[in-house]
C-alpha cells in the first residue's frame, strides 16, 4: 500500500480501532517514509527516539498554529493546550518544565504508594459489591488513576467524579484531526476545568496547603515565572496527562493480561516481576500512541532528506513494534532483554509523570491478579475510536473468587480481539 493511503487508513476510524496492520504497511516502505507534501511517518524505533531529541524539530508553536488554525485564539481548548508545556518551546518549555518538575519532586511521587495502594484495594471492595459483570474502565481503571491525580493536586474526593466527561472531552484535541462538533465539546470541557482551576487555585492561595496546586501557586507568587495562563494550563495539562493515559495502561494492560494466563499467573505469584511487566504492557499496547514535531531546519534520516517545515508523525506504538529493537515484536513477553519504550516520548518532552504512571501500574496489577483471581473479560470491550489516546471505553469483566481456568490464548470466549 502507498505510504499516503495508509496514513489515510490509519487516521480513519477502522485504522484507529486497529492501528497495527497498518503501522506494518508503513514500515514496509523504510523506518522513515514520506506520506505526503509535508508529512513523514516515523515507525522505527532509533529514529523515533532520535527525532524527539532532535533539536531541529520542535512542538506547534503559534506561528504555526496561525497557519493552520487561525482563530484558535477563541477555542479555550486549543489555548489552553498550547499555554501548557506540552506544546510549548524553549525557552518557555524549560522554564515551564524547570518550575512544574520542582513541584513535582520524586519524595511526592514515592510518597503516593501507599495512598495508590489504599485506593486500588478500596476500588476492588466495590467491585466484589455487585453481582454480574462490572465495567472495569468505569470500576477501577478511571477512578484509581483520576483519584491520585486529584490527591496530588488537592482536588476535594467529593469533586472528583466531575473530572472524567471534562477531560475526555478536552483530549480530543490531541488527536491529529478534529471535527467542528468535536472541538465545540473540546471547548466545553476545557472551560469548565479552566473555571475549577481558578477557583482551586484562588481557595489555596487564601489557605495553601500541602499539594501540587499550592506548590505551583507559589511557583507563580514568586515572581514572574509562570503566568497567570500557564498555571492554569499546566494544572490542566497535569489533570488529563494524568488519568487519561493512565486509564488507557490499566485496560489495555488487564487486557493483555488476561489474554496471557500464564503470564498473569506469574506475576500474581511475583509482584517483584511488576517492574518489567508493565513495561512490557507499555511497550505491547501503548497508551499513547503518536505524538507529532515541526522541523525548523533540514535533516536527514536514513535514506530520507527531510526540509525545514516537514511534520514527522512519530508512531510511538509502531516504534515500540520494531522488530529490529524488539524481536518477535507482537508477542507479549515481559521476559525480553531490551525494554525502554517509547510509550512516555524522549528527549526535552519526555512525560513528567512516568514514575507516578509506572508506580499506579506497578501496585495495581499485582493487587488485582492477587485479590480477584478469577477476573475474565464477561462480553466484548469496546474501543475508543481514538488514535493518539488508544484504550477502552467499556471493558467488562467478571469478577469470580475462584482462580479462572488458564485457556489458550486467542481461544478465550468473548476475547478483546484486537490486541495482538
Ligand atoms: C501510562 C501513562 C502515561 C503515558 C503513556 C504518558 C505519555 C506521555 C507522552 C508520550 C508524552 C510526550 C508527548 C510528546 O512528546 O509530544 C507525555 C508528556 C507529558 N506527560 Fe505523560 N503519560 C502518562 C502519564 C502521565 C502522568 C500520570 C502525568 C502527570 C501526573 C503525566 C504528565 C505529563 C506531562 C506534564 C507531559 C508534558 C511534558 C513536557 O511537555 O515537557 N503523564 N506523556
Amino acid at each position: 500500500m502507498d505510504p499516503a493511503d495508509a496514513l489515510a487508513l490509519l487516521m480513519s476510524p477502522e485504522g484507529r480501532l486497529d492501528p497495527y496492520p497498518t503501522y506494518e504497511r508503513l514500515r514496509a516502505h523504510g523506518p522513515v517514509v514520506q506520506a505526503g507534501p509535508v508529512f513523514y511517518v516515523v515507525t522505527g524505533y532509533a529514529e523515533a527516539d532520535a527525532v524527539l531529541r532532535d533539536a531541529r524539530f520542535g512542538v506547534t508553536d503559534d506561528v504555526v498554529r496561525d497557519q493552520l488554525m487561525p482563530g484558535w485564539r477563541e477555542s479555550p481548548a486549543v489555548l489552553s493546550i498550547s499555554r501548557s508545556m506540552l506544546r510549548t518551546n524553549p525557552p518557555d518549555h524549560s522554564r515551564m518544565r524547570r518550575l512544574v518538575a520542582g513541584a513535582f519532586t520524586p519524595r511526592r511521587i514515592a510518597a503516593m504508594r501507599d495512598v495508590v495502594r489504599a485506593q486500588a484495594d478500596g476500588l476492588v471492595d466495590g467491585m466484589l459489591a455487585p453481582e454480574g459483570p462490572v465495567d472495569f474502565m468505569a470500576a477501577f481503571a478511571y477512578p484509581l488513576p483520576v483519584g491520585v491525580i486529584c490527591a496530588l493536586l488537592g482536588v476535594p474526593a467529593a469533586d472528583r467524579p466531575l473530572f472524567r466527561r471534562w477531560a475526555t472531552d478536552l483530549t480530543g484535541v490531541l488527536e491529529p484531526e478534529i471535527t467542528a462538533d468535536e472541538l465545540a465539546v473540546a471547548d466545553r470541557g476545557a472551560a469548565e476545568l479552566r473555571s475549577y482551576f481558578t477557583e482551586l487555585v484562588a481557595a489555596r492561595r487564601r489557605a495553601p496547603a500541602d499539594d501540587l496546586t499550592t506548590a505551583l501557586v507559589q511557583a507563580h507568587d514568586g515572581g514572574d515565572r509562570l503566568s497567570g495562563d500557564e498555571l492554569l494550563a499546566n494544572l490542566i495539562v497535569l489533570l488529563v496527562a494524568g488519568f487519561e493515559t493512565t486509564t488507557n495502561l490499566l485496560g489495555n494492560g488487564l487486557v493483555a493480561l488476561l489474554d496471557h494466563p500464564r503470564a498473569a499467573a506469574a506475576l500474581r505469584d511475583r509482584p517483584d516481576l511488576a517492574p518489567a511487566y508493565v513495561d512490557e504492557l507499555l511497550r505491547y499496547d501503548s497508551p499513547v500512541q503518536l505524538t507529532s514535531r515541526m522541523s525548523t531546519a533540514p535533516s536527514r534520516y536514513g535514506d530520507v532528506d527531510l526540509p525545514p517545515e516537514s511534520w514527522a508523525i512519530v508512531l510511538l506504538g509502531a516504534a515500540n513494534r520494531d522488530p529490529r529493537r524488539y524481536p518477535d515484536p507482537a508477542r507479549f513477553d515481559p521476559w525480553r532483554a531490551q525494554s525502554a519504550p517509547l510509550s512516555f516520548g524522549a528527549g526535552p518532552h519526555y512525560c513528567l509523570g512516568a514514575a507516578l504512571a509506572r508506580l499506579e501500574a506497578q501496585v495495581a496489577f499485582p493487587l488485582l491478579l492477587r485479590r480477584l483471581p478469577g477476573l475474565a473479560v464477561a462480553g466484548r470491550p469496546e474501543r475508543r475510536v481514538r488514535l493518539t489516546l488508544r484504550g477502552h471505553a467499556t471493558l467488562p469483566v467478571r469478577v469470580g473468587r475462584q482462580a479462572a481456568p488458564v485457556t489458550v490464548p486467542g481461544t478465550r470466549p468473548g476475547a478483546a480481539g484486537p490486541t495482538p
